[in-house]
């Protein structure tokens, strides 16, 4: 494989214009340019062999140099059809005059792009961003078209992300047993944004998923590359983030961490025999207690009820930095307001009663802690029991901090997402008899 992949870096020194060595001028970040490392697109491009002896239409949505389309054709020959979509016009510009003539590049968007054309295979990295949000990774040049987005996009749920919809998109172009190859980040395996688009895929064909974690430098993604095969079958996932996909010959020298012969669109998570065991022996906490999260800033600034004075007698509204593992620090205003303890139920009623808090943005490790004074907060997870059950708190806050659980959600949901998301909560299996009271 050293070989095959020594052929496609070879080549796209040729054909690339990244090459040149200078900046490139399709450097342009707030449409998500971030561009492949060359191992990846080696591996991709043995994911993606076409049928020996066949002509295939191979498609690269949101191009950029088309580095994927260069690798293809040096690995595979230049009697396919290649096309390139790229919506930055420098970047078509520019990379045009240095790609193999094989290679045709279209200047569009594509999600809007229209086309009767169906292809074999479809390659690349779309761009990853949640449009015109003030989130960390905007994609705010799209802005106006977000609702031309949403009305074409039968998966948009919630924020979504446009990396969603690139997938949606370019499943449609496929034609009947064509694959599709994508590096995407991981959320989409866990999110309910996405439980859309896992439906979607399900409904579709088969989908594997190799999971190779942090590979952009400098880019804080942990990352999938997703192949799909209409109308195929099944699941299956390979943990490949300890690095072995850079040494992966071909797909049928690896074997899955997971395979379901069905898949209905489920989370997708290493469910090994052990850690299902583990979620079976106990109940779902969710079936326990409600998870609500804290009221939000602009809730507490529209009350009227917080100052950034303290008066006598008030208290620090608290923030994720004041919760620590069994433990919570009243002193320490980190929020920048100040409340009575008295008005907090006026924000959330279950603030006045003993409950316990959960960490919201601790990575995938439950941090959690009982409030026993019921204060005001602007963040974390908050557990109330649900009609009829009553729990021993201290002793949920003890589990719930127990290394088995730890390990549970890291092994499950490895760093798929960057927060504990509620759905892990409420699936997380807690033996009932230790905090019934
Ligand atoms: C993550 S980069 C990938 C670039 C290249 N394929 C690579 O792997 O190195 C995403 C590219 O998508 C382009 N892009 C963003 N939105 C697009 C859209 N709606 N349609 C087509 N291209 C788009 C950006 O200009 C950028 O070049």
């Amino acid at each position: 494989m050293g070989c095959l992949f020594g052929t496609i870096l070879c080549h796209m020194a040729t054909h690339s214009a990244l090459s040149a060595g200078s900046k490139p001028p399709w450097s342009n970040r707030a449409l998500g340019f971030v561009p492949t490392p060359p191992e990846i697109v080696a591996f991709m491009t043995a994911l993606a062999t076409p049928p020996p002896n066949t002509a295939v239409r191979v498609l690269e949505p949101a191009c950029a140099d088309a580095r994927f389309l260069t690798a293809f054709l040096q690995n595979y020959g230049d009697h396919h059809r290649f096309v390139g979509v790229e919506i930055h016009a420098p970047t078509v510009a520019t990379t045009k005059p240095h790609l193999h003539p094989a290679i045709k590049l279209i200047q569009a968007d594509f999600l809007l792009w229209d086309t009767d054309e169906r292809f074999d295979v479809i390659i690349g990295n779309p761009p990853y961003g949640i449009v015109g949000d003030a989130s960390h990774y905007p994609i705010h040049l799209l802005k106006e078209r977000k609702a031309e987005y949403k009305r074409r996009t039968a998966t948009w749920k919630g924020k979504y992300n446009l990396y969603g919809a690139f997938i949606e998109k370019a499943v449609r172009l496929l034609q009947p047993r064509g694959k599709l190859v994508l590096i995407v980040p991981t959320t989409w395996l866990v999110l309910d944004d996405f439980a859309l688009l896992r439906n979607f895929l399900a409904e579709r064909g088969r989908v594997e998923v190799f999971y190779v974690g942090r590979v952009f430098p400098k880019v804080n993604v942990s990352a999938v590359v997703l192949r799909f095969t209409a109308n195929g079958q099944g699941l299956a996932l390979y943990d490949l983030a300890d690095g072995t996909w850079r040494s992966v010959g071909s797909d049928s020298s690896i074997h899955p961490d997971v395979e379901k012969s069905v898949y209905r669109g489920e989370l997708i998570r290493f469910e090994t025999p052990m850690w299902l065991a583990f979620e079976q022996a106990g109940v779902p906490l969710g079936e326990l207690v409600h998870i609500h999260f804290a009221a939000r800033s602009p809730e507490f600034r529209k009350s009227g009820l917080v100052r950034t004075v303290p008066q006598p007698n008030d208290v620090p509204v608290l923030t994720g930095r004041n919760l620590k593992a069994r433990q919570i620090d009243y002193e320490t205003c980190y929020s920048g307001w100040w409340m009575r303890r008295e008005d907090a139920p006026q924000l959330r009623r279950f603030y006045a009663q003993p409950h316990l808090v959960v960490g919201h943005t601790k990575g995938t490790r439950l941090v959690c802690a009982v409030d026993w004074r019921g204060y005001p907060w602007r963040e974390e997870y908050h557990l109330i029991p649900r009609e009829g059950v009553q729990i021993d708190w201290t002793a949920l806050e003890r589990y719930l901090s127990s290394e088995p659980i730890q390990e549970y959600l890291q092994k499950l949901y490895r760093d798929f997402t960057p927060h504990l998301t509620k759905t892990m909560l409420e699936r997380a299996p807690v033996p009932p008899k230790s905090v019934f009271r």
